[in-house]
């Protein structure tokens, strides 16, 4: 695409115009220049495949991959396409292989995505004479899987089809490194189970609400009612040197009484109760160090959520303009209690497709996409505190949105 200097117009970058949700050029140009090159996606967490052979399906934007643990333990990322003629081979989501092998013509490839062998790649014999077989100048050493680039840390795999990227601490950047090694600190995870999810929205529009620190103490009746996320809170809003990724950190008030920022708020209840008190049995971990929650967005495509003693990973799968899936992995640490893991997954209540809290982003996020489908023209306002770019001590801020937008229109030129 040459990019249009119409596209965004002479307004600023807090005001977008609706179409960068909605535009197909666009968004095969974001699939390019964020998920194919220049950056790290995520794929997984190495307990997903914690013994020799297993593999599961994952995608780097729309290119399905397939991340495996070979018998030496090394982890490959490869992509999910035969070499010969394209069949997305891997259908299951997880399992274990000795090897790779295409249903179409049994091209068979190693675990590392090296091509192993071939049908009739010497033809068939038959009356004494050989028929067919292919050149004498194939070399299946040219002709395996893509392979992609890994970076693991402290548990999560990441991968990228740029052998050109940046280290992925360099990636990441020192100040939101941080807050992703507090959650992957080296002690192994154990995996606690998954949520999918497909929302007619435009993938940017995930990344946006995890930038949106305030939206949760007005939106969700479930947070402003039971104080688990207030705009009154303690907080702090970290981004990395160009504005790309960012974390929402803060700390929940010891009492959790209705205050003026609950006063006026229509999604508060007071009236609403809990049947289950154990909702919100909350433990502090040590490894909090402070905040009870920490949501951090690798952008383009992971959110990291610490919300008290939930963990999960959120991995945005784009599909179409207005559309992308999204994948939630559950997980705590192989040491956890009983009684912690329970405790993790009661929490887990709050999130995914129909999560108490979670249910409200998807549906509003849909209407957005929604509104700007029909009008591309109009524009939003994301000028809450400002129309600066800056790390901000408190949440009621636009600051990340404008930040991530700021790299957007950077790598996009648009
Ligand atoms: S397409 Fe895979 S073996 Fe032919
Ligand atoms: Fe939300």
């Amino acid at each position: 695409m040459t990019p249009d200097p119409a596209f965004w117009g002479d307004a600023p970058t807090s005001r977008a115009p609706g179409r960068i949700y909605t535009d197909e050029a666009v968004y095969r140009e974001e699939l390019q220049r964020f998920f194919y090159r220049g950056h790290w996606c995520y794929v997984g967490l190495e307990c997903e495949i914690a013994e020799p052979g297993q593999f599961k399906r994952s995608v780097v934007g729309e290119r399905s991959v397939i991340m495996v643990r070979d018998k030496d333990g090394a982890i490959h990322v490869v992509e999910n396409r035969c070499a010969h003629r394209g069949v997305a081979f891997c259908r299951e989501r997880h399992g274990s292989a000795k090897s790779f092998v295409c249903p179409y013509h049994q091209w068979t490839y190693k675990l590392d995505g090296s091509l192993l062998g071939l049908a009739f790649r010497h033809g068939v014999k038959r009356d004494g004479e050989v028929q067919g077989g292919m050149p004498p100048d194939f070399r299946l050493a040219d002709h395996g899987l893509t392979k992609l680039k890994v970076a693991r840390r402290g548990g999560a795999v990441f991968a990228s089809f740029d052998p050109e990227v940046e280290p992925f601490e360099d990636y990441v950047g020192p100040e939101i490194l941080h807050y992703f090694d507090r959650v992957f600190h080296g002690r192994p995870l154990r995996l606690l189970g998954y949520h999918r999810q497909r929302i007619p929205a435009n993938w940017k529009l995930m990344q946006e609400n995890i930038k949106d620190p305030y939206h949760p103490g007005l939106l969700h009746t479930w947070f402003v009612t039971f104080g688990l996320w207030r705009a009154d809170q303690q907080a702090q809003m970290v981004m990395d040197a160009r504005h790309r990724h960012a974390a929402m950190v803060s700390r929940r008030a010891e009492a959790a009484a209705p205050s003026e920022v609950t006063q006026g708020v229509t999604s508060f209840r007071a009236s609403m109760k809990l049947n289950d008190e154990r909702l919100l049995d909350v433990v502090p971990e040590p490894w909090w160090k402070g905040p009870t929650v920490v949501m951090t967005t690798l952008f383009p495509s992971l959110i990291v959520q610490q919300q008290v003693n939930s963990l999960s990973t959120r991995h945005i799968q784009p599909v179409a303009p207005g559309v992308f899936d999204f994948v939630w992995t559950h997980f705590g640490y192989a040491d956890d209690d009983e009684a912690m893991t329970r405790r993790r997954l009661r929490q887990a209540n709050l999130f995914g497709p129909a999560g108490f809290v979670s249910a409200d982003d998807g549906e509003v996020i849909e209407f957005v996409q929604q509104a700007y489908a029909a009008n591309g023209d109009a524009r939003t306002i994301s000028e809450q505190d400002g129309s600066g770019v800056q790390a901000t001590p408190h949440m009621v801020t636009e600051t990340l949105i404008r930040g991530m937008y700021r790299y957007w229109r950077e790598v996009m030129g648009l």
